[in-house]
């Protein structure tokens, strides 16, 4: 390659286009602070371009913490016996969204690791009910890896938004986080189905997860560009003590901020979510997410009584807040960055991703 300087490729990224694989993976591998800064201001100069100061506000409720799957990073990982499970009814999720309406959300996130008690037939009900009852409302699926019927189902029930983050787009990386039966293959599939089926899809990873090169998040950056996905859901890998991952360090803050910046100078439609990972790590991450080009964040809505089950990672931040006082709270860090929260729908700006701005 030859020597471009990271100033040059940061230039390059915000006159449009996207950089190579090779391009991404010299700005994420080294850059100075200033250099830093420069990607900062032209994310967030983008962010005001497409969404100005607003950033969406979704209500998020944890319905089950029961999960099939095994992934090594995953507090709620099957093998993890001191994980505590519980699985709300279609009645206690229903009264999670009135609370949520009443709060001013028009966006319920429904989320649960891979729980088989939950039927197709069950989650097409509960998505129905939503819908019948709150119908300006719009509603996202987060409950992993199912076949194209099962998402074509939900998708006819009122479903229109789906998050299924790919993790990592490296398949060699993607099998030292998954046990064997879980391939990045299947992945790419079921988010394929999903944007031909027409859900407003969601993707991302983790940053910081362990093994993870440069070389991979790089990659992760070319796969977005492939997908073209409505959003991109980012976050500090965080261990969890009960997993066999426990002893491997954090992501770091910074490394997230420095992502969220490159996937907004890459897909400047995006909607950007400042994550709850980013805010465990870091007490203002979500202000710094923000300001770094993010306009989306999701405050929990789950009932008090199953916060602290639902369990990714160690330490996790808002799980003893009051849903009020999360929205209370969210607002008031907003403002005092200068943002603007909003609780409508808060649709992506292009509806075919396809399509270059
Ligand atoms: N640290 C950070 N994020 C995690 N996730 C799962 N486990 C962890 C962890 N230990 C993320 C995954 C998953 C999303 C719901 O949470 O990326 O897709
Ligand atoms: Fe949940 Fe601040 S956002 S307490």
């Amino acid at each position: 390659m030859d020597n471009t300087t990271n100033t040059e490729l940061i230039e390059k990224l915000y006159a449009g286009g996207g950089l190579c694989a090779e391009e991404y993976e010299q700005l994420i591998a080294a850059h100075t602070p200033q250099e830093a800064q420069l990607l900062y201001s032209y994310a967030d100069a983008l962010r005001d371009k497409y969404y100005g100061k607003d950033v969406y506000l979704r209500g998020l409720i944890e319905f089950s913490s029961y999960c099939k799957n095994d992934c090594i990073y995953c507090g709620l990982r099957r093998s993890n016996t001191k994980a505590q499970r519980y699985r709300l009814s279609q009645e206690d999720i229903l009264e999670c969204c009135r609370g949520g309406y009443e709060l001013g959300y028009r966006t319920f996130v429904l989320q649960s690791g891979e729980d088989m008690h939950f039927t197709d037939d069950m989650i097409c009900r509960i998505v129905s009910a939503i819908k019948t009852e709150f119908p300006d409302c719009a509603v996202t699926l987060s409950i992993g890896e199912k076949s194209r019927e099962s998402y074509q189902a939900y998708f006819g029930a009122g479903a229109e938004r789906y998050l299924l983050r790919h993790e990592t787009a490296d398949p060699l990386h993607y099998a030292k986080l998954h046990p064997p039966e879980l391939s990045a293959e299947n992945r790419r599939r079921c988010l394929y189905d999903l944007k031909d089926i027409g859900y407003q899809v969601g993707t991302g990873f983790m940053v910081g997860s362990p093994y993870q090169t440069a070389e991979n998040l790089a990659a992760d950056m070319m796969f977005l560009k492939e997908l073209r996905p409505h959003m991109v859901g980012i976050g500090p890998f965080i261990p969890h003590a009960d997993t066999p991952f426990a002893k491997f360090p954090a992501g770091t803050a910074e490394q997230t901020i420095f992502m969220i910046a490159l996937i907004r100078l890459t897909l400047p439609y995006a909607l950007i979510p400042a994550t709850t990972a980013l805010a465990t790590i870091d007490p203002i991450g979500r202000e710094k997410g923000i300001k770094a080009g993010a306009n989306v964040c999701m405050p929990n809505l789950s009932p008090m009584g199953v916060r602290k089950k639902y369990l990714l990672y160690d330490n996790k931040a808002c799980t003893g807040d009051e849903s009020a006082q999360c929205r209370a709270c969210m607002e008031r860090r907003l403002e005092s960055i200068g943002f603007r929260s909003v609780v409508s729908r808060g649709d992506c700006k292009v509806k075919n991703t396809d399509t270059n701005l």
